[in-house]
Order: structure tokens, then C-alpha cells, then sequence
């Protein structure tokens, strides 16, 4: 190998050396990396923002809490509700129109605690209403829930109760009560677990039948 040959070998190595190091040049320290890595979404970074992107939210403050839930209003399939609600219930009902919302019972409360006016309020249709005749916004509805159930509330402000979306990472979003409960028929049915053992069922079966 003559001299020439070395240099030009000599130059491509310090030039593959730059380019490599650029990258690492790029940022001035690891938290300055990672912040601008995980903006660009390797793996969804330390971020939820990318996997939140396509669903709609709003922020909350609720005490200490601030975090994004689903929005519902778009959700709603009689939504909105003043589209027929132009009249105060008792000038809508029984006028030989025809009835709606048949399939609504409430299976939640007994009658004596609850009726479709402890939530609705008929001259507001497009508002829920609070025990105290408050307005509600349907997005909210986790407000109307708050009043009876407070151990629930104050476990899902913290995040005990029920579901986030997306992860862990910030920022938080949680579902709201009513993406997981219908507030016309809150709890769930018991069921089998998804692989059903019919083995397992007929030995139960019997075990009941020597009871
Ligand atoms: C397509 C028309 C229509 C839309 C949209 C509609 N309603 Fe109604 N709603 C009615 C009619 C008609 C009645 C009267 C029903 C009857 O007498 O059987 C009624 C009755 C009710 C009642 C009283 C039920 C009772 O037994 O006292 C409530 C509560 C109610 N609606 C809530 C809502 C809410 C909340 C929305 C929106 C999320 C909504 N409605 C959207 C037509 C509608
Ligand atoms: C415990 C409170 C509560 C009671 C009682 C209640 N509702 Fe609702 N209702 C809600 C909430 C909250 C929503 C919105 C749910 C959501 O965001 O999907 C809703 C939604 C509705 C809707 C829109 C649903 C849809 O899919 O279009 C109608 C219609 C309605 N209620 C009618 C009634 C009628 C009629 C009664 C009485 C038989 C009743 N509600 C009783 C809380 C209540
Ligand atoms: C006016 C008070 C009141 C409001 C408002 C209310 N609930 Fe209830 N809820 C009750 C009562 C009372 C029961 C019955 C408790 C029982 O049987 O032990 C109940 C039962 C439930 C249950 C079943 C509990 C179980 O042990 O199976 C769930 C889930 C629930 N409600 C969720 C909700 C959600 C979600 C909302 C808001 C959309 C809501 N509730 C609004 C009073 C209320
Ligand atoms: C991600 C889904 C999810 C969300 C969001 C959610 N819950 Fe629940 N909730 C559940 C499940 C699952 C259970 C347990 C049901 C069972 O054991 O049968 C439950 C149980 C309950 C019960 C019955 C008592 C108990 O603790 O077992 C109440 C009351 C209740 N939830 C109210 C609420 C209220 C109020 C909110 C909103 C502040 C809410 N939930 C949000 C899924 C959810």
C-alpha cells in the first residue's frame, strides 16, 4: 500500500466518524434525547399523546386531579335531544305521538329513589340535571354518578377506579362511568370466563344436584 492509498484510506474513516457521531451531537444532554425521541413516538416514547391523537377528549379538574376523558355527545344516538324536546314533557307526551325511548327501563335504583326526572330534566332535555336541580353537561355525566356513589368517584379521580386510556404515560386519560356502565342498567351480568370448560359445568351441575 503506497501513501496516497492511506490517506484516502485515513479520510474515509475520519469522515464514516463524523457522520456516526452526528446523531449523538444532535442533543446537548440524555434528557434532552430523550424528550426530542420521545416526541417522535419510538415505541409511543415516555407520551401518550400519539395513541390518544385519534379520539376525541376533554380535559377535567376535578380536586387535585386534572386528566382528559372521552367526550360523549357525539356518542349519543338521540342526541340532540331538543330535536323533539321542543315542549315541556307534559305538552309531548300522550298527544297521539308516538312513543319513544320504550326500550329505556331503569334497572339502577328502586322506583321510590329514582325516575327518569332524577337525571333528565324535561324542560332542559339537552342537559342532565343534579338532585339539587344543578345543570349537568351530558360530557359530565361522571358529576350526576359523583352524588351517590362517592367511593367510586374518589377511586376513579385517583385512577383505582375503572380504565385509562392509552397507558400510564402522561398525559392521563381515564374512560368516563358511563363508557363502562349504563346508567340505565349499571351492573354487569355475572358470566363464565371467555374459555368456557363444559367439563367444569357439568361437574358444578352435579356438585348442586347432591346439595
Ligand atoms: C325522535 C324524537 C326524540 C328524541 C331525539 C328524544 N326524545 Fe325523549 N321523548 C320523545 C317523546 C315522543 C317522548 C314522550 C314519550 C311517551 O309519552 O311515551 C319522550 C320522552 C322522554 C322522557 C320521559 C319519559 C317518561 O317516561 O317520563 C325522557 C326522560 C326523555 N324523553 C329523554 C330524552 C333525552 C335525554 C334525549 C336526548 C339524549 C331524548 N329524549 C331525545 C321523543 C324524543
Ligand atoms: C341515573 C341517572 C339516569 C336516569 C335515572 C335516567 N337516565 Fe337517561 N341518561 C343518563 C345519562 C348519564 C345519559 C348519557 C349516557 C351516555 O353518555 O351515553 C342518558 C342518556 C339517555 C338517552 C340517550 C340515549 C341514547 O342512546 O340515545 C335517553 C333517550 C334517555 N337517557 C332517556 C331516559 C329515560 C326515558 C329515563 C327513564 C326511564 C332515563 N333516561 C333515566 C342518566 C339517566
Ligand atoms: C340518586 C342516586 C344515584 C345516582 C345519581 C346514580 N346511582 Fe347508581 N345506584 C344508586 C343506588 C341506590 C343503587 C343500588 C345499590 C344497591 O342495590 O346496592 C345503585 C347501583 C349502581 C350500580 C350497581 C352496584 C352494584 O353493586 O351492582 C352501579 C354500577 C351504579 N349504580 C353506577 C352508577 C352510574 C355510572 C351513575 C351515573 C350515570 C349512577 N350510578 C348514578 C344510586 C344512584
Ligand atoms: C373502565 C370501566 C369502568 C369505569 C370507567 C367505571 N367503572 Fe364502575 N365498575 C367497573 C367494573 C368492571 C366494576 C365491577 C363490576 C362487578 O364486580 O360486577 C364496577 C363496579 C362499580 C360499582 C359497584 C360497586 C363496586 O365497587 O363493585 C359502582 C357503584 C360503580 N362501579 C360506579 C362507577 C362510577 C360512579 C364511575 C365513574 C366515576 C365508574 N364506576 C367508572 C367498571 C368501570
Amino acid at each position: 500500500m503506497n501513501n496516497s492509498n492511506t490517506i484516502y484510506l485515513l479520510l474515509i474513516l475520519v469522515a464514516i466518524t463524523i457522520v456516526s457521531c452526528k446523531k449523538k451531537d444532535e442533543y446537548h444532554s440524555l434528557d434532552e434525547r430523550i424528550h426530542a425521541e420521545s416526541k417522535t413516538g419510538k415505541n409511543g416514547g415516555v407520551s401518550s399523546e400519539l395513541l390518544l391523537s385519534d379520539s376525541k377528549l376533554l380535559e377535567i379538574t376535578e380536586g387535585h386531579h386534572t386528566f382528559l376523558i372521552p367526550e360523549r355527545k357525539g356518542e349519543i344516538k338521540s342526541y340532540a335531544c331538543t330535536e323533539c324536546h321542543t315542549k315541556p314533557l307534559n305538552q309531548i307526551k300522550g298527544n297521539g305521538i308516538q312513543k319513544a325511548h320504550w326500550d329505556i327501563k331503569i334497572v339502577h335504583a328502586s322506583a321510590d329513589v329514582m325516575n327518569c326526572a332524577t337525571c333528565h330534566n324535561g324542560n332542559d332535555m339537552n342537559n342532565l340535571v343534579s338532585l339539587t336541580g344543578q345543570t349537568i353537561d351530558f360530557n359530565k355525566s361522571y358529576k350526576q354518578c359523583a352524588q351517590c356513589h362517592t367511593v367510586q368517584f374518589e377511586d376513579w379521580k385517583g385512577g383505582a377506579h375503572g380504565k385509562k386510556v392509552a397507558g400510564w404515560a402522561p398525559p392521563r386519560a381515564s374512560m368516563t362511568c358511563v363508557n363502562c356502565h349504563n346508567p340505565h342498567n349499571p351492573s354487569f351480568e355475572t358470566r363464565w370466563p371467555v374459555r368456557f370448560n363444559t367439563e367444569k359445568v357439568k361437574e358444578r351441575k352435579d356438585g348442586l344436584e347432591f346439595k
